[in-house]
This record gives C-alpha cells, structure tokens and sequence, in this order.
C-alpha cells in the first residue's frame, strides 16, 4: 500500500520540500523491504522519510542507550570478557487481539523480533557514538547490526499457542508463530562468542520486556558455595515499568561465609512520560531522525531474519500461560535457561 500511496504523493506534487512518515511493517523480507525503499526514494530524500518503530520512542529503550554511554563503570565489562550471555524476552499475557487477520501476514519474527527486538540487540551491543546527531548515532547502530550472520533456521524456535487458530481471520492449518525464540552472534571483537537471545510470544505468563545481561562467574569459587546459576546480572526492565539493576551476591549476616541475591536496583514511575507515539511524531515534525529506522538498519533487519521467514522450521504448539514450546528451553539450555520476567508492581505503588 505504501507504493502507490508514495507515487500518487508525488504525482500531485505534495511529496515537495515535505516529510513522510511510516509506520511499520516496512516490508515483509529483504526485498520487499529493498524495492520499498526505491519507491520512497523516488519521491523523497532519505532525510525526509521517517520510519517508525514505536520501541524507540520508549523512555526505557532510550535509557538502555543512556545508561550505557553515560556511566564509565559500564564500560570496562560491556564485553566477552565479562559478559556470559544476553538475553532479551518480550512477553504478552494476550493473543493476537482481534489481529489475527493481520497476523496471519506477519507472525512474531516479522511483528516484533526484526524490529523492535533486535533495535534493543543494536542499543546494547552498540559502539559509542562519535557525536549526538542522528547519524552519528545511526550509524554506530547500522554497523553492530552489519556484524550480526543471519539467523540460523537450527537455531529459532517457533510456537504458536493452542486456540489460535480458532481467531477470527486465521486458517484453521494456520502455520504462523505467535512465539519466537532464536540465537544469534555478533562478529565484533567485543562480542564474539557471545550468544544473544531473543524470545517474544503471545499468550505468555506475564506481560512484560526484560533484558537480562548475565556477567561471568568469578575465576574462583573463594567461599565453596554451590552458587545458583545467572546470580550476577544486570536487568534491564522495559515494560511496565522503568527499571534497571544489578543483581548481586552479598554475604548473609551470621558466621558461615554464605550469600545471597541481593538486587540493586534504579527504577521510577512512568507516571508522567510522552506516549511513544506522541514523542516520534513530535521528532518527525520538527525533522529529528535520531529515534526512527534508516534506510540502511531496516535492510540489515530483514537481512538477519531472512532465512527464518515462513515456514523454514515447523511451528510447535505451546500451552496459553506457559512460556512457549519445551524447546525454547532447549535452545538455551546449555546458557542457563531463560529468566522469566516476574515485574511485580511499580516503585512507590503499593
Ligand atoms: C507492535 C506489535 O509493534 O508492538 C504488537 O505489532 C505488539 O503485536 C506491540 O503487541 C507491543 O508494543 P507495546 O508498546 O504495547 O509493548
């Protein structure tokens, strides 16, 4: 739709010294995405085009990216020296919503992991930018993206939860995930070896996006414990609610050197913040492209899911309230597993 909408623009002369705006899905796999592009450029400067992806307008997404690059602590660890694993779940406790005809054109991998998911893959993953403008920016997230192989079909699990395909607009031998869960790498000498995860699924326990970057064990166990698993992680909590923290080990008061899981943790209200959607429209007026999608990161996004489109690896039924197909888990098994989002209530709401 976006074709003929551009070229009538331009054919009555409205596409003159204007901007355009577009919502997303920005095609439905690289070339799409790539003759999409050619269309708007026939019409209008890259400058001009602002594409929306609504995660970025988030106040929580943008402090990812302050967080990193305005506290120096961060730095000496952000890498595979440091860093065991990353992992990043967006779960929804609800369907498709009335959606399902949508759906059924797009799945989870095309509805939220090519964009949204891996824009928080980009923002942690990210070198620093040399300046604040938009470009400066955009392009240290370009190049991280360009560092990531395309996604494996061995290494994604897809799930669809039971009683899709009983909503209205979907086909009753309907193949489209409702859930994803994949691996990918980073070709980077600050990230190699590094797996990131990614899961999003409808129809899961909670509603809520969490990142989870768990930091390696300490060379020695000094105090003979038998520590848990992931018990030294920073969180980075999107929705609901603004929170970031360091889980720890601190020692238990008493004589026996024992720990446990302590959580330091930075959070407030999102009470008063701008609606994403108020936020980019404001930026696309005012001609501020810092928070929307280039040209060159959309293509590099479909570029990495590319091979995982359609139906490349079977779709597996999975139990609404639980959290996606058995193995999801066994995708991450040897990494620990999955943490769970469990956000409970807002800083200051009781
Ligand atoms: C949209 C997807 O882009 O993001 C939806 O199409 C998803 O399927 C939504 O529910 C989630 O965004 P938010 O801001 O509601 O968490």
């Amino acid at each position: 739709m976006f074709g003929p909408v551009v070229e009538g623009l331009e054919q009555s002369g409205s596409a003159n010294n204007a901007r355009v705006i577009i919502e997303k899905p920005f095609g439905r796999d690289f070339a799409s995405a790539q003759s999409l592009n050619q269309i708007l450029h026939s019409a209008f400067p890259e400058p001009a085009i602002f594409r929306i992806d609504h995660y970025l307008g988030k106040e929580p997404v943008q402090n990812v990216f302050y967080f990193r690059f305005a506290n120096s602590f961060l730095e000496p660890i952000w890498n595979r020296n440091y860093i065991e694993s990353v992992q990043i779940t967006m779960a929804e406790n609800f369907g498709v919503s009335g959606r399902g005809k949508f759906y059924e054109e797009a799945g989870a991998i095309r509805d939220v992991v090519q964009n949204h998911m891996l824009q928080l893959v980009a923002l942690l993953a990210m070198e620093a930018p040399s300046g604040v403008d938009s470009d400066a920016i955009r392009d240290e997230k370009v190049r991280i993206l360009k560092a990531i192989p395309q996604l494996d079909p061995a290494r994604v699990v897809r799930g669809q939860y039971r009683g899709y395909r009983q909503e209205d607009g979907v086909a009753a031998d309907s193949q489209v995930e409702t859930f994803a869960a994949v691996k990918l790498t980073i070709d980077t000498w600050r990230w190699a070896d590094v797996p990131f995860y990614i899961r999003a699924g409808k129809c899961l326990p909670v509603t809520a996006t969490e990142i989870a970057v768990e930091l390696k064990r300490p060379p020695q166990a000094v105090f003979g414990e038998v520590e848990p698993p992931q018990s030294n992680y920073y969180h980075f909590l999107i929705s609901p609610f603004v929170k970031i923290s360091l889980v720890a080990r601190a020692k238990v008061p008493g004589e026996i050197m024992r720990g446990e899981e302590v959580e330091l943790v930075a959070a407030h209200q999102a009470s008063d913040e701008m609606a994403p959607y108020e936020r980019l429209l404001g930026d696309a007026m005012r001609g501020e492209g810092t928070l929307f999608v280039r040209e060159d990161s959309v293509e590099e996004e479909w570029r990495i899911v590319d091979p995982v489109l359609g139906n490349v690896s079977p779709v597996l039924e999975y139990t609404p309230n639980t959290w996606g197909p058995p193995e999801a888990e066994q995708l991450i098994a040897g990494d620990g597993g999955w943490h769970n989002p469990a956000p409970g209530v807002p800083p200051g709401a009781s």
